[in-house]
């Protein structure tokens, strides 16, 4: 069934677990996810990067996540990830998300907070909660994976206060893409945002993040995460590898598909989100 952010937050919350956030293409990879997400009883998230709500993309792809979404015997929630402008959130919305993220995280503090707000009450008013981002998360092909500029407690507190946000990604440790190095996360600034704040805390950047530190950043109070760079190779080593013989697209997709699925039951075992849904 397809649910709102604020839904599928509060399960997390209240079941002290983290909800995988999936960031999906395509027809192929919406049903990996959605498999595993039925097979294992979870609620999920299936996000779409805010660039394919800028190339236009995101309106041939959202109507594919609602039907997977409407169709499923597990809450699901589409959301758009990243959101760079105001126009992006309007395109998703449009298309039928029932999650937001604005991030304005490059910004000044003062700039982020009037931002996120801005958006934050626009979304507000028709009922979608939304999630911004403090302390930029960056990329780890820049480099940026070494970066201890960590999300501060007393700026996280200021944020949420002051923007209205449901959710808050936190800069602990974390980059996008594929790391040089496995990342060491600061479990112990994610527990201290976490006693602070009244907005469920998300960590990006859940690519190659080893397992006891995604089982630790949760236990400290983490309820959301990301990931993205590995479902594309989950899916994309399956398209190298698939014969050619194998004309009919469908057919052709098919080892692709379970590999999606595979990599989607892994994390959602990790996160504690399996057998969450009757
Ligand atoms: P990865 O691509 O590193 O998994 O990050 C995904 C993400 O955080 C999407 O916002």
């Amino acid at each position: 069934m397809l649910v709102s952010f604020k839904e599928i937050l509060d399960i997390a919350e209240k079941g002290e677990f983290a909800i995988p956030a999936f960031n999906v293409y395509n027809m192929e990879t919406v049903m990996g996810v959605i498999k595993a997400a039925e097979e294992m009883r979870a609620p999920i998230i299936l996000q779409n990067y805010s660039r394919l709500f800028t190339n236009g993309e995101g309106y041939y792809c959202a109507p594919i996540i609602i039907a997977a979404a409407e169709k499923a015997t597990v809450p699901v929630c589409f959301h758009l990830d990243h959101g760079a402008s105001e126009v992006e959130v309007m395109r998703a919305v449009r298309s039928g998300a029932t999650g937001i993220m604005i991030d304005k995280s490059t910004l000044s503090l003062e700039e982020n907070v009037a931002e996120t707000k801005r958006i934050a009450d626009l979304c507000n008013a028709i009922g979608i909660k939304i999630e911004g981002e403090l302390g930029h998360i960056g990329a780890a092909s820049n480099g940026d994976e070494a970066s201890t500029d960590y999300t501060t407690v007393e700026d996280a507190v200021k944020y949420v206060e002051e923007t209205g946000v449901a959710a808050l990604a936190i800069m602990v440790g974390t980059a996008h893409g594929r790391y040089k190095k496995a990342p060491k996360l600061a479990i112990d600034r994610i527990a201290e945002i976490h006693k602070a704040v009244d907005a469920a805390l998300v960590l990006h950047g859940g690519s190659g993040v080893p397992d006891e530190e995604i089982k630790a950043a949760i236990k400290a109070g983490i309820r959301k995460i990301n990931f993205g760079t590995d479902l594309c190779y989950a899916f994309l080593d399956k398209v190298f590898e698939s014969s050619r013989e194998n004309v009919g697209i469908d057919l052709f997709m098919k080892d692709a598909v379970a590999s999606v699925k595979d990599f989607a039951i892994e994390k959602i075992k990790l996160l504690g989100a399996d057998n969450k849904v009757e």
